[in-house]
């Protein structure tokens, strides 16, 4: 166990905060050791640290998930039962799948992080989020010391959201992730820009690959790398309003970017909305709005994590008083900020 343990390398804005204390693990046996021994304050479980914002030391114990493996726990004629270490890294485990010709993961090509994150917010990108490949997990109850199972139903996979971000918020540790992948490829090409991007190297018949490259050209174009300029992705959720209230905003912006949910819902595209509030590429001081993507803030060196915040506080002011839409946070403000301001 670590103490006073800088956490700068462990978080992809490059915040330069310290752990009380910090320690890793790679199997249940070292997990429980390091929770008996640990001191009994506050737990955060860290994976690649990509969807995190630190606003100040963590007064407590950092326990970074370091559970690897990758093995095939079933078979069927259509599909392949995949289960993963939550350690692993997303993307190594993405292509792995990719390399044994398994389909459903290619639209999910370089998000950073760990598989063992991938269920708390039901990663999502290009049309496809993990609920829909999703099979079980394993996850380590903190209170007992017992691993439960959950199947898809039980993890109530939503929006950027799971039953961990909510009703069992900071009572379990996933350990690991089974996912249910396709032997015969079933593409997703219509999301966006991908079949632009296909169309564009003259390629008809796509094949796995082909989805999963044509996924990181159109992602390296608009995101920035961490290892270059700190980011956590986008900062805040696409808001969820009503058909009545939509109408409004459609009025007075008619341009406004959004996609129709249901009969009652509709996504607006909050990358629109900061963008169209004048705010891409708007700075204060060592952090700002990411110039070619607006929904991704980023830390220009030596931001401090509540400078960040407090940048995410003005635009969520801004948005709201200009076309009276609530932004939600995206990424996890450590430690957590129950307010929305
Ligand atoms: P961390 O940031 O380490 O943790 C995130 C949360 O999960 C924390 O609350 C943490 O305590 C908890 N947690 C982590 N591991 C476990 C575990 N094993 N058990 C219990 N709790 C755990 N996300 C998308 O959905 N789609 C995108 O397209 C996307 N693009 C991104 C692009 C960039 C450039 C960046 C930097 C981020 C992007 N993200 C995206 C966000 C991020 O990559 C994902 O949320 C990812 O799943 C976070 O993984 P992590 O291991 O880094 O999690
Ligand atoms: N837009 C603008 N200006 C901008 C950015 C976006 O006008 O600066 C508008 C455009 O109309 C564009 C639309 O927003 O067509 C959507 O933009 P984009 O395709 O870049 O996606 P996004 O909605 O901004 C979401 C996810 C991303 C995911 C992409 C691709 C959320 C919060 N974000 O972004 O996930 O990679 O779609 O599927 O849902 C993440 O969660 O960290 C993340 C990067």
């Amino acid at each position: 166990m670590e103490h006073n343990y800088s956490l700068q390398p462990f978080n992809t804005f490059g915040i330069d905060v310290k752990a009380k204390h910090f320690a890793s693990f790679s199997n249940i046996t070292e997990l429980q050791t390091a929770l008996n021994e640990g001191p009994k304050e506050a737990l955060l479980i860290l994976g690649g640290g990509s969807n995190m914002l630190f606003t100040k030391d963590f007064d407590g114990l950092v326990l970074r998930n370091e559970i690897k493996g990758t093995s095939v726990v079933k078979e069927t004629d259509s599909q392949v039962f995949v289960k993963a270490g939550a350690g692993e890294v997303w993307h190594t485990f993405v292509q792995h799948c990719i390399a044994q010709n398994w389909c459903g993961l290619e639209n999910l090509s370089l998000i950073p992080g760990s598989v063992g994150a991938s269920p708390m917010q039901n990663i999502g990108a290009y049309g496809v989020e993990i609920k829909d490949v999703f099979h079980e997990l394993s996850a380590f109850h903190i209170e007992s010391g017992a691993i439960h199972t959950f199947n898809k139903t039980q993890c109530q996979f939503g929006y950027r959201e799971s039953v961990f971000k909510r009703a069992l918020k900071n009572q379990y540790i996933i350990t690991d992730v089974t996912f249910a992948l396709a032997k015969n490829p079933d593409l997703k090409t219509s999301y966006g820009a991908i079949q632009q991007e296909l169309d564009a190297k003259g390629i008809q018949n796509p094949s796995i690959r082909d989805i999963s490259e044509a996924v990181i050209a159109i992602r390296q174009s608009k995101l920035p790398d961490p290892a270059v300029l700190g980011n956590a992705g986008s900062f805040f959720k696409n808001p969820v309003i009503d058909s009545s209230s939509f109408k409004v905003i459609l009025a007075n912006f008619p341009n406004v970017s959004h996609y129709v949910l249901n009969d009652n819902e509709v996504k607006l595209a909050a990358g629109w909305l900061i963008e169209n509030a004048g705010l891409k590429g708007y700075r204060q001081g060592t952090c700002g709005v990411h110039e070619k993507q607006a929904l991704v803030l980023v830390n220009y060196g030596g931001s401090k994590g509540q400078q960040i915040l407090d940048l995410s506080t003005h635009i969520i002011q801004t948005i709201q008083a200009q076309f009276g839409v609530t932004l939600e946070r995206e990424v996890n403000i450590i430690p957590s900020h129950e307010s929305i301001l």
